[in-house]
Order: C-alpha cells, then sequence, then structure tokens
C-alpha cells in the first residue's frame, strides 16, 4: 500500500481511539467510578498511543508498507483491539465468561505486531519501489 494511506489510515484510527480514551477517563473522573481503568488505558496505550507510533514508523520505513504484511497487520490489528477492548470491559463488569474472547483477541494483536516487527526488519534497507 502506498505509505501516505497507509499511515493516514493508522492516523485516523489512532485519533478517533484517542477521543474515545479519554472520553471514558473524563466519564471516571467525573462520576468517580473507575472500574474501566484498565480499558481506559489500553485504548489510550494500544489506540492512541501504539496507532500514533505505527502510522509514525511506517513514515521512516516506507518500503514495509509496500508489503502485503501491513494490509495484515493493519486488519488484523484493527479487529483484534476493538474485541480485546470490549472483553475486558465485560471482565471488569463482572462478565468473567468473556475471558477466552479477551485471551484470543490479545493473541491476535500479538500476531499482528509480530507481522509488523518482521516486515520492519526485513524491509528496512530496501529502497520504496
Ligand atoms: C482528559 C484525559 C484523561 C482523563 C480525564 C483520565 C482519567 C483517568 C482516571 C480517572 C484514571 C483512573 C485512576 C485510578 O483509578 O487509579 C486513569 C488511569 C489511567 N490513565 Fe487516564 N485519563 C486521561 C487521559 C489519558 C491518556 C491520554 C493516557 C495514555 C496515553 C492515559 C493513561 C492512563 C493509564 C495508563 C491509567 C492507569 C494508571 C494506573 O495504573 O493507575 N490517560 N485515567
Ligand atoms: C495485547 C496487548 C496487551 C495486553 C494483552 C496487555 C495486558 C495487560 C494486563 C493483563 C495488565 C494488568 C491489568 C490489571 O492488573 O488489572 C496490563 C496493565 C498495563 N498495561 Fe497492558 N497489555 C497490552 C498492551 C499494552 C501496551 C501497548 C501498553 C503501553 C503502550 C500497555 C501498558 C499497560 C499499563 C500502563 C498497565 C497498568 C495500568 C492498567 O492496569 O491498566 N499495555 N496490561
Amino acid at each position: 500500500m502506498n505509505v501516505d494511506t497507509l499511515s493516514r489510515r493508522w492516523f485516523l484510527c489512532a485519533i478517533s481511539y484517542f477521543v474515545v480514551g479519554i472520553s471514558l477517563g473524563v466519564f471516571m473522573g467525573a462520576s468517580e467510578d473507575h472500574t474501566l481503568f484498565p480499558v481506559h488505558a489500553h485504548i489510550n496505550l494500544l489506540g492512541w498511543v501504539a496507532m500514533s507510533l505505527t502510522g509514525l514508523l511506517y513514515r521512516v520505513f516506507p518500503a514495509a508498507a509496500q508489503s502485503v504484511l501491513a494490509v495484515w497487520h493493519f486488519w488484523l490489528f484493527q479487529a483484534a483491539v476493538p474485541l480485546m477492548m470490549a472483553a475486558v470491559a465485560a471482565i471488569y463488569l463482572g462478565h468473567r465468561e468473556a475471558g477466552p474472547i479477551a485471551g484470543i483477541s490479545s493473541i491476535v494483536v500479538l500476531v499482528s505486531v509480530l507481522l509488523f516487527w518482521w516486515n520492519i526488519f526485513s524491509s528496512r534497507n530496501s529502497k520504496m519501489s
């Protein structure tokens, strides 16, 4: 994929998670109910922080954006993070049966990050074609 398109996609997702993450933070502060603080933390950290850094990293390694691995990385991460956040929220709200969904989705996040790692390392010396 074109590096401009890819990094813009990551940034659009990142800034959307930022809105949701700090909204949950403001809600927790206002309601004095901090039950969902790990969800707030990870929406901000996996969403806003990690997705922004990912968008920047593809700009530093533009050849990696051209690989099909970049497409798999994007879609696996974008599918798994909301599922993981919903499952972790359900667990903290008392639905422990959401545990397997949290587990599987977090493994998918890990797999997508391994694809990212492999893609960056294997393309780091190539010029953009
Ligand atoms: C207006 C913005 C924000 C508000 C109102 C807010 C509010 C809160 C509140 C009320 C808690 C729970 C504290 C506790 O129970 O100990 C919390 C925890 C946390 N927040 Fe935020 N937050 C905001 C933005 C952010 C951002 C941008 C990040 C990350 C980039 C972040 C990361 C965290 C983390 C990691 C925790 C857990 C800290 C711990 O382990 O005790 N927050 N936040
Ligand atoms: C698949 C990815 C991830 C998984 C499965 C994961 C899992 C966890 C777990 C199980 C905890 C302990 C929660 C508790 O004791 O209630 C935790 C806490 C924490 N994690 Fe993660 N994490 C992930 C990604 C990240 C990333 C990317 C960051 C930072 C950029 C991060 C930062 C933190 C912080 C600051 C805490 C302490 C605040 C809290 O308890 O929510 N995590 N994480």
